[in-house]
């Protein structure tokens, strides 16, 4: 039987929360570490690179509210640090400096993991009934799958 926020019990909006947290924590991670190639790109395609990726760390900031919030609809917590995110994120920085092509595979392995976590966290939503996460779920993890193409194109 399909859910609501108002109608999920409390174990159940618990566990959601708990996935979402780890959405949100990938997302932010992954927001940042576009930023910093968007940052530090460089070579001849300088100009179409730091644009994807200017493209994509906009994405993930406005999703990383979109995921967080439905946690508030939960009546859950939002963990809201960065030493908390990177903890748990599966998703990593990249320290120093990257050639372009090990900024588009790092960001492949981000944008796939992403779209794993998001895929895991629909399907627990959906096991607890609730469709309405599962929507954001998939939505988020269909934009995720779609970055990882665009990236991967630019090595084949
Ligand atoms: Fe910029």
């Amino acid at each position: 039987m399909t859910q609501t926020a108002s109608t999920l019990p409390s174990n159940s909006r618990a566990a959601i929360a708990e996935a979402l947290n780890q959405s949100v924590a990938e997302t932010a991670v992954a927001t940042m570490l576009a930023q910093n190639f968007h940052w530090n790109v460089t070579g001849m395609a300088f100009g179409p690179l730091h644009d994807l990726f200017q493209k994509m760390y906009e994405d993930h900031f406005v999703a990383q509210d979109d995921l967080a919030e439905r946690i508030k609809s939960l009546d859950a917590h939002a963990e809201g640090t960065l030493a908390g995110m990177l903890k748990r994120s599966k998703v990593k920085e990249h320290e120093g400096k990257a050639t372009p092509e090990e900024m588009l595979t790092s960001l492949v392995t981000a944008q796939e993991t992403l779209a794993a976590t998001l895929a895991d966290s629909g399907a627990l939503a959906a096991e607890h009934g609730d469709t309405l996460t599962e929507d954001l779920c998939i939505e988020r993890g269909q934009i995720h799958e779609k970055f990882a193409w665009m990236l991967r194109s630019h090595l084949r």
